[in-house]
């Protein structure tokens, strides 16, 4: 069953129902100023940090599940009503949601009036705009009251929902024209207060949120409203919110608008005020200036699509299957941005409270984005390097605002040191700028100490290098990518965090994983140094990989595949002598794509187990069979019940480096057909069963252990969106950014007779066309740029900002 579909032309997502299975969300906001809004008009904005300075206040987990948001009610006579459906669910004629890039509009029509709410972030300003369009269609002449709700988050987002002793005391607004001012804890500490506006005149307000509900009611029947008549309250303390009241007059046929703006406004320390407690407005009537006409609103609009267009230009591939096209062009690069942004802060299922920016997550996340804008991932980069240790672990964490690490989970995640290493040579092999690797960042945030980026990678290296356990495999210490295989945690007692409990290093808990991972980050760390002219460093490296391949193969190999783990007794996970968890995913995809046992047969057996042992219709398992009981020595990934979380369900995050690996074997059939399996695109037709937005990625499918086989959740904040952009289009289609240029390759399934690509790469636009009549599923048989045939398939430095090259697959 569908609840919408896909407009490729305007490149937008179009919501037919507001009772989707899930709400279903969007992101405003490109740079500072975020909002998430769901298909209801539910979700809320922040600025910068989702935990530090979120701007609008939203509850999660509540009833109605998505309750809070940016809501505009009509009185239209006795009939009230919101153009989203909710608060009110007053039935509407006619709804829709598009969901478009960086933009959400919702149109819903009622007793012959149509009402159209946009909402976006423009580009470079630190606001939510909100047009409101109401159309008479109807035969007479109506009276409309338009009422306008956000209630103010009193900015710590969890202090916010923690310490009412101290909140419902403290909140303060004015109220100026159609202006409302929030400025709780600005006659303090802080130097930033929210502005929401109106660009007409009002015929009241609230600011008081008692005032414009009544105590008793709800926001589906807030009295204000009710009435048609605003109370013109001033908060003092409580809850602070933000209302205007308008009223419209439409002749048949008649249209008017009303542009809201929901801003951020900051003031120098020193220019705070321009009288006791009354703030400086100097920020807010600039900001508001510059959106005060529909034409002044277009024009954003415009600068935001062209935005997009233009990032969008960077990889764009033509083949005969238009929902790959509309993955790949559209909705993956654009999950791709917001995860770059948002890390795993703040989306329906992250709160935006609990953690910050991951030291993984954000590696990893880069490698699906270091396309789109080079020059915020090279910072990102730094900003990361930046919090590392002098002995090359990490934090597991750090906050976006003050750019620190999070002491309050500390380091010991042994994975993290080598995802800088990934992260980084993307962004070299994509830019071909080297310079990065001299820049100066510092150790724990101490600039003091501050040594260039490629040191910080050799230490990453050389953590991994000396941190070995009994088989000389990598010590785990509180876990590596899977966050719930926690060897050295031991927790007995309910509460305590599977992450933090326990030593953070054990003596002797080890993960192939991580030896994987040395191996494909190890010799990419070989390639900087031999690109950088460290030819010795260079052999160094590579001969430590390759004694890493030897103790892969031997300790870590189970027979039929590669073992997870050993645990804290030096036994064996993921291995057939377990009675449960006899194989896990991770290892026979890092392992493979890093190379190991290509040669001897050890990657494709491993591959084969895979496809025999983990397969599902929803896509691959993360290990079988499933956990049935808690085991105290394994940690979290035991607590969830089988099929859920990292406990046997799909962590799509991880099928794509099946797909990777099953490329480096030439299988294009099997590599593409573990793609489509988790690719949401393809499973629109399901939504009542898969329940998450079609146009994005969710963390996890419950696999087929669970009652709930094929139900996603936990949707948009994922690696699964660079991990499946990076397999599409550098593995799948082939594009592959090297140190030395580009590189084609594909491995596509032998019914696809090829395609064509745009790709602009260091500064040339290359139009590339594959041509696969030979019905091949890997292999280039000839090359040519600008009709010059090439020895090879990487393409050579060309002259001018723009080639044709052909590729003949063999
Ligand atoms: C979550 C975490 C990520 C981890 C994964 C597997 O998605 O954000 O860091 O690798 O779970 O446990
Ligand atoms: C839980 C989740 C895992 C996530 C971790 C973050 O362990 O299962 O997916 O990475 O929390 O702390």
């Amino acid at each position: 069953m569908q609840f919408g579909h896909f407009d490729d032309v305007r490149k937008e997502y179009v919501i037919t129902t507001p009772k989707t299975p899930l709400p279903w969300i969007n992101y405003l906001g490109s740079e500072d100023f975020f909002g998430l809004i769901s298909n209801t008009a539910g979700g809320y904005a922040f600025y910068k940090d989702a935990k530090l300075l979120r701007i609008t206040r939203y509850r999660y987990n509540n009833t109605p599940l998505d309750n809070g948001g940016r809501y505009y009610y009509i009185k239209d006579g006795e009939t009230i009503w919101n153009p989203g459906w909710q608060p009110t669910q007053t039935e509407l004629d006619e709804y829709t949601c598009r969901h478009g890039l960086g933009y959400t509009v919702i149109t819903g029509k009622k007793n012959g009036l149509k009402a159209q709410m946009e909402a976006f972030v423009p580009v470079h300003d630190a606001c939510e705009i909100h047009r409101i369009t109401l159309t008479n269609e109807s035969e007479a002449e109506k009276d409309v009251d338009l009422f306008s709700f956000i209630e103010f988050c009193l900015w710590n987002a969890q202090d916010d929902q923690t310490n009412f002793q101290r909140n419902f005391s403290t909140g303060e607004v004015e109220v100026i024209g159609s202006t409302i001012y929030h400025k709780t804890e600005y006659r303090e500490r802080r130097n930033h207060f929210a502005v929401y506006s109106v660009n007409k005149e009002i015929e009241g307000f609230d600011t008081s949120r008692d005032a414009f509900i009544g105590q008793y009611n709800g926001f589906h029947d807030p009295e204000a409203v009710l009435e048609g008549k605003s109370r013109n309250s001033v908060a003092h303390g409580w809850a602070p919110i933000g209302s205007h009241h308008l009223k419209a007059q439409l002749a048949p046929g008649a249209s008017e608008s009303f542009v809201f703006v929901l801003g951020y406004c900051e003031n120098p320390r020193d220019q705070k005020f321009v009288a006791p407690n009354v703030i400086n407005k100097k920020p807010a009537d600039e900001l508001l200036a510059k959106y005060q006409t529909d034409a002044q609103v277009d024009a954003a609009l415009d600068a935001l699509h062209t935005y997009w267009e233009n990032l969008l230009s960077t990889y764009s591939v033509k083949t005969a299957d238009e929902k790959l096209n509309r993955l790949v062009n559209v909705w993956n690069q654009y999950q791709c941005m917001v995860t770059f942004n948002m890390s795993r802060s703040a989306s329906y299922y992250e709160s935006g409270m609990g953690r910050g920016m991951g030291f993984r997550d954000s590696c990893q996340d880069l490698l699906g984005f270091v396309h789109l804008i080079p020059e915020r991932a090279r910072e990102r980069i730094i900003d990361i390097a930046n919090t590392q240790f002098e002995d090359g672990s990490t934090y597991h964490q750090y906050q976006p605002l003050t750019k620190k690490g999070n002491a309050d989970i500390g380091g010991g995640f042994n994975d993290d040191p080598l995802w800088l290493i990934a992260g980084t040579s993307a962004y070299i092999r994509e830019t071909g700028d080297f310079s990065i690797l001299d820049e100066p960042c510092a150790f724990d945030s101490d600039f003091s100490k501050a040594v260039p980026l490629m040191e910080h990678l050799r230490r990453s290296f050389g953590f991994t290098t000396k941190t070995r356990g009994p088989h000389n495999l990598p010590l785990i210490g509180r876990a590596d990518w899977n966050d719930c295989l926690n060897l050295n945690c031991f927790s007995e007692e309910p509460g305590e965090s599977f992450q933090t409990f326990g030593p953070s290093e054990g003596p002797v808990a080890e993960s192939v994983f991580i030896a994987g991972m040395y191996v494909k980050y190890g010799n990419e760390y070989a390639d900087l140094c031999e690109a950088t002219g460290l030819t010795e460093e260079a052999a160094d490296v590579r001969a430590k990989v390759a004694e890493m391949v030897d103790v892969i193969e031997d300790a870590g190999w189970d027979g039929e595949w590669f073992v997870r783990a050993y645990d804290a007794f030096s036994n064996p996970v993921g291995s057939k002598v377990c009675e449960e968890g006899q194989i896990f995913i991770e290892p026979q995809g890092m392992c493979v794509m890093a190379g190991v046992g290509l040669e001897n047969g050890k990657a494709a057996q491993a591959l084969k187990s895979v496809e025999e042992r983990l397969d599902s219709k929803f896509g691959i398992v993360l290990l079988q069979p499933a956990y049935t009981k808690y085991h105290v020595e394994l940690g979290e990934i035991s607590s969830y019940p089988p099929g859920y979380k990292e406990n046997a369900g799909i962590f799509c995050h991880n099928n794509p480096w099946i797909v990777c690996a099953e490329t480096q074997l030439g299988h294009g059939d099997r590599a593409f057909e573990v793609f489509r399996k988790t690719c949401p695109v393809y499973l629109e037709e399901i939504s009542e069963v898969h329940r998450t937005e079609p146009y994005v990625y969710c963390q996890m499918v419950a696999g087929k252990d669970a009652p709930t086989f094929g139900e996603g959740k936990n949707s948009w904040l994922t690696g699964t969106a660079a991990w499946t952009f990076t397999a599409i289009s550098q593995y799948i289609l082939g594009i592959q950014p090297t140190l030395s240029g580009l590189k084609v390759d594909p491995c596509i399934p032998a019914s696809m007779d090829g395609f064509t690509l745009n790709r602009k790469y260091r500064g040339v636009e290359y139009k590339i066309t594959v041509d696969n009549s030979a019905h091949a599923q890997k292999g280039v048989a000839e090359m040519y740029v600008n009709g010059n045939k090439i020895e090879g398939n990487v393409i050579p430095p060309v002259e001018g900002t723009t080639a044709e090259v052909k590729v003949i697959m063999e």
